[in-house]
């Protein structure tokens, strides 16, 4: 069962420092795809696929795909291995630097819904970015910003100046997410 196998996979993330999603937070996402139930969904970053699987498992029920893309060649092996073991079949991964690539070129029409979780003085420019792909009812989250905060004026300074309604919750102790118009 994909729960036992994200367990495991959480674990082993664990044990080797790979920074993926909190069980809180991988609980909030959960929640809010079923409210919302996005149809295509690009994940900026995936690391060995924890999240990507997260995503991916709860947006099947109603036949839809997560598109995402990872920077390293070990990780993105990894997460090939990890895909095939969860048997999911709605997820196209690319092994790119998504710097470099025009996000339309990876998933060809407008998104529903997406996830951010990396470089957090990116995030600002990911958001313009993701803005301009994002469909009318689109919703977007921005994981660790509370922990990272230090990090963020920017994009604190971009939703303030493109007043964009945003609210942040808090997840795990001590850090936290950005939901925009979720
Ligand atoms: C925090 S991890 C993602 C964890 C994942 N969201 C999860 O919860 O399972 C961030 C990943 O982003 C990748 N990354 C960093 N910069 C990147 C870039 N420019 N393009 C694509 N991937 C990148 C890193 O290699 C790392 O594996």
């Amino acid at each position: 069962m994909i729960q036992d196998f994200l367990k495991g996979l959480r674990i082993i993330c664990q044990e080797r420092d790979i920074p993926i999603i909190s069980q809180q937070t991988q609980d909030y996402l959960e929640g809010i795809l079923y409210k919302h139930k996005p149809k295509i969904c690009l994940e900026i970053w995936s690391a060995v696929g924890y999240s990507t699987i997260v995503i991916a498992n709860t947006i099947k029920e109603w036949g839809w795909t997560v598109y995402s893309c990872e920077i390293s060649y070990t990780a993105y092996t990894e997460w090939i291995n990890n895909i095939k073991q969860s048997w999911l079949t709605n997820i196209v991964l690319y092994p790119f630097d998504v710097n470099k690539v025009d996000l339309m070129k990876l998933v060809t029409k407008e998104i529903d819904f997406a996830f951010i979780d990396w470089q957090k003085n990116q995030y600002a420019s990911y958001l313009t970015k993701i803005q301009n792909i994002l469909g009318s009812n689109g919703f977007i989250v921005l994981d660790d910003v509370i922990k990272y905060r230090n990090k963020l004026s920017l994009l604190y300074w971009y939703l303030q100046e493109k007043q964009i309604n945003y609210k942040m919750l808090k997840m795990e102790p001590g850090d936290g997410i950005i939901v925009i118009n979720g």
